[in-house]
């Protein structure tokens, strides 16, 4: 076993698994699993309402998570940080939210082909609420969108732009700096979904100068139940809140309501401390292990599966040329087998892949393919779960076709 694995309980323990489904989630390492539990063993209260010193000591745990991530992410202030069940919460939160602020009958929300439903369904959701007109911007052969296809889509009535950083089924990342540029010059509000981005890339949203940017806990190694919404202040602030009700607010009358300032005004109900204490201990951990490493190896490693796959003449790969461009995520087809047959092969071998549609039906009809299986790695993976994996796919070939 490679000293990265290690850290992960769930890989120590189950050694005879290539776990090759990181793109839908991240294992565990122990720090993380930690943290959970000794938040529940020792500091368990309801932040924010108890005046006693347990309640405190949550408090403190949720707020510490808080400037922790805002740190991390290079926001501006932690109150810029609105904590989330995971991408698809923060992404529909600005569905509702952000298109109440800035969208009137007849306004353009531009997305890609390639986002994410969870990109996709709240802007529908929001055009159809607000009687405007969702655009899509399509990509180039290698998967990226152009500045000349964002220039051909803009309109004077583009009034949001939420795109991913990095897709869920190509791996490319998008020139996001040089879109979120122009989109401003256009005086255009742009969210990233940064789901597949953050876990492979470090981020600075000052720097990119991204309005929004949604990220979900459990695909960085931590738990599952926690996301992230950063918004800039000047937004969020004049923003409706999306889910009501406890401690979201400032005085309460029979008729109406005021609301809490940022970022409680989105923060409804008893929040996941737990969650958010556990997605502070994954950024350290990823901060201990570096960005270079992870990079470095997610490369190596996608480069050496990616080559393997593109020598068979029975598998399509989809995505860029550049092998080194995929961040981890590997998407292709054998001819004639249905992605679902891979993949439950591929698990009788122990090798974890997903197949299916990745929750981006319009990107798979796109690409004209339908459905296809994805290969998707992290940086504790190593030669022999990439070996073992092409392994299988011949064994799968063969179990159909013959020798
Ligand atoms: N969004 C995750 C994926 O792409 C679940 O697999």
């Amino acid at each position: 076993m490679n000293k990265y694995k290690e850290y992960f309980p769930l890989l120590k323990e189950q050694q005879n698994i290539a776990y090759l489904d990181n793109a839908a989630t991240t294992q565990k390492p122990l720090c993380v699993i930690e943290t959970v539990r000794d938040y529940y063993e020792h500091k368990n209260a309801n932040p924010l309402r108890g005046l006693y010193a347990l309640s405190q000591a949550a408090t403190d745990t949720y707020e510490e998570a808080r400037q922790k991530i805002a740190t991390f992410i290079g926001a501006a202030k932690a109150s810029e940080i609105i904590y989330t069940r995971n991408a698809s919460e923060s992404l529909n939160l600005l569905g509702y939210s952000l298109s109440e602020l800035a969208l009137k009958e007849g306004d353009e929300i531009l997305i890609s082909i390639m986002e994410h439903h969870s990109n996709m369904l709240p802007w529908q959701q929001a055009a159809a609420h607000k009687k405007a007109k969702l655009v899509y911007l399509y990509p180039d052969k290698n998967g990226y969108i152009t500045l000349e296809e964002c220039r051909k889509k803009i309109t004077p009535r583009t009034k949001i732009l939420s795109l991913t950083q990095v897709s869920n089924v190509l791996g490319t990342e998008q020139d996001l700096k040089n879109i979120i540029a122009l989109a401003h010059e256009h005086n255009i509000i742009v969210s990233v979904d940064g789901a597949q981005g953050i876990p492979h890339l470090p981020v600075n949203v000052q720097e990119l100068d991204c309005d929004f940017y949604s990220f979900s806990g459990h695909k960085i190694y931590g738990p599952m139940g926690i996301g992230i919404l950063y918004g800039k202040e000047k937004y969020l602030e004049k923003m409706p809140p999306f889910l009501t009700g406890g401690e979201m607010i400032d005085f309460v009358d029979e008729q109406s309501a005021t609301y809490a300032e940022l970022p409680y005004k989105f923060e409804a109900g008893t929040q996941n401390v737990a969650g958010a204490a556990g997605l502070a201990a994954a950024i350290d951990f990823v901060k201990e292990i570096g960005y270079d490493t992870i990079a470095t190896r997610e490369k190596m490693l996608g480069v050496k599966l990616g080559k393997a796959l593109r020598a068979l003449p029975y598998v399509t790969l989809y995505g860029d040329d550049d092998l080194e461009k995929h961040h981890g995520v590997f998407s292709f087809n054998i001819e004639g087998i249905h992605p679902h047959d891979v993949s439950s092969l591929m698990d009788e071998g122990d090798v974890a892949i997903r197949g299916g549609h990745h929750c981006a039906q319009p990107l798979m009809r796109y690409l004209g393919c339908g459905f296809c299986c994805r290969a998707s790695i992290a940086f504790y993976n190593d030669e022999a779960d990439i070996e073992k994996f092409i392994e299988r796919i011949k064994y799968i070939k063969e179990y159909f076709y013959g020798k």
